[in-house]
């Protein structure tokens, strides 16, 4: 493993120019699981690419903190200057008291409620591509896959329909600040980052106001409200967990949406094998979630020394746990770079596992099962018509631009 290898794998450009590197993943898992990796004048860590090791660490929070720090990345600035309270970066028993607040709004059984307001709202995207006779050309970033997640959390948080488009402008620049795409003219990321979180949370701060006076059955509602050990949520805390769910399902949600309809476009039959049994439609989602894995990476710092895979590890060291070289962990999955929709079982941990598992787990796949359905039975063919462009980011890995050529079935 040459250092330059090593080194690339938390360099942003790398995924935007080349995707994935599935090829150093897998050699890692096999050579080194758990593997040191030194950085000249960055900080070093161990990157940790098997499955079974992301499980255990996952699930011993007591020992492995998310608190000292989630992310790391040649981004650097991002995420490390304005550190916000929030779930991901709360540790036990915080974090159980925050993530209880709202739990219940997110059970399979609760969000029955609004799968008919998530199918509504799919199908109001889609009626909106251009479509020519049965002829169509998008860009199905930005036409579909960016919209569902924003718009399914604005309707979840109680956000009026005509803020929603504001609201999408904020968390683009939010989570995209690292690249250029989405940078404001004229300022630095970490500039752009601060100015569109400074927008949410005055937004934020005003809804808050009116829930208190006159609640509503929506989520800013619950938190606006919300008391722990007695106390108000104080307002930082609070404005950060808005700011969380806003963007913690969106370009997460979006890339598994992108990634996925261009997984089904590179491999036809098994577009086919779901047209002909809707019924796969929820096997094929689960391999969506492992084929595309959006989240890169996420660190736990052991608070005292350990041992996994026989390496010593101090306390104190940084630990990378990618998840999208567990979800092709052969040890796991069979033919692991195949994407097969009939995959059963499925046990990816593209939501992680354990204390910080997903809160939205249930949304975005109620939103991934909605959207390919309604393609499924929409579309009668679709292709490539242009390249793919990928976000530059270590953490999240987002498809920026995917334009696609299609038609539609006679009776759609
Ligand atoms: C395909 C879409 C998504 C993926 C791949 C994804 C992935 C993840 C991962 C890997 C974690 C952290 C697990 C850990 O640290 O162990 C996480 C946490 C979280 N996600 Fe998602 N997520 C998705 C969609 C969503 C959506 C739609 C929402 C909100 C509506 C959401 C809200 C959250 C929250 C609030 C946390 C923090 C939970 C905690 O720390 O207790 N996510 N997600």
């Amino acid at each position: 493993m040459t250092a330059i290898v090593e080194q690339d794998l938390l360099n942003p450009d790398l995924y935007a120019a080349h995707g994935y590197p599935h090829d150093v993943w897998a050699r890692l898992r096999r050579e080194d699981p758990v593997h040191f990796v030194e950085r000249p004048g960055h900080e070093s860590y161990w990157a940790i690419t098997r499955h079974e090791d992301i499980v255990a660490i996952s699930r011993r929070p007591d020992r492995f903190e998310n608190g000292p720090r989630l992310v790391m990345s040649l981004e650097q600035g991002i995420g490390d200057e304005f550190p916000v309270r929030m779930l991901l970066n709360m540790d036990p028993p915080e974090h159980h008291a925050f993530r209880s607040l709202v739990s219940k709004r997110f059970t399979p059984r609760a969000l029955r409620q609004i799968a008919g307001q998530v199918d509504g709202i799919a199908s109001d995207i889609l009626d909106r591509i251009d479509i020519r006779g049965s002829l169509g050309e998008t860009d199905f970033v930005e036409s579909v896959s960016a919209l569902l997640p924003i718009w399914v959390i604005a309707e979840m948080l109680g956000v009026p329909r005509s803020d929603w488009e504001r609201l999408f402008h904020w968390t683009n620049r939010t989570i995209g600040a690292g690249d250029p795409e989405y940078r404001e003219e004229g300022k630095t990321p970490v500039e752009t980052m601060q100015s569109a979180r400074i927008s949410l949370f005055h937004y934020f701060n005003d809804l808050t106001e009116e829930r208190r006076k006159e609640p509503r059955d929506d989520l800013v509602s619950i938190l606006a409200n919300s008391r722990i050990d007695g106390q108000p949520l104080p307002v930082f805390e609070l404005m950060s967990y808005y700011l969380l769910l806003v963007v913690a399902g969106n370009e997460t949600t979006r890339n598994a949406t992108s990634g996925g309809l261009l997984a089904l476009i590179e491999t036809p039959d098994q577009l086919d094998l779901v047209r002909r049994d809707p019924g796969l439609v929820k096997p094929l989602v689960e391999e969506v979630l492992r084929w595309t894995s959006p989240v890169i990476h996420f660190c736990r710092t052991p608070n005292e020394d350990v041992e996994i895979g026989g390496k010593k590890i101090r306390a104190g060291e940084r630990l990378v746990l990618f998840y999208p070289s567990a979800n092709r962990d052969e040890a796991v999955f069979d033919e692991p770079d195949r994407f097969r929709v009939e995959r059963r079982p499925n046990r990816h941990i593209a939501f992680g596992i354990g204390e910080h598992f997903c809160l939205g787990a249930h949304v975005a796949r109620l939103e991934l099962e909605v959207i390919f359905r309604h393609l499924v039975e929409r579309l009668e063919w679709v292709e490539l018509a242009g390249p793919v462009e990928r976000l530059r980011s270590s953490v999240v890995g987002g498809i920026k631009h995917m334009p696609i050529r299609f038609g539609v079935r006679a009776a759609a």
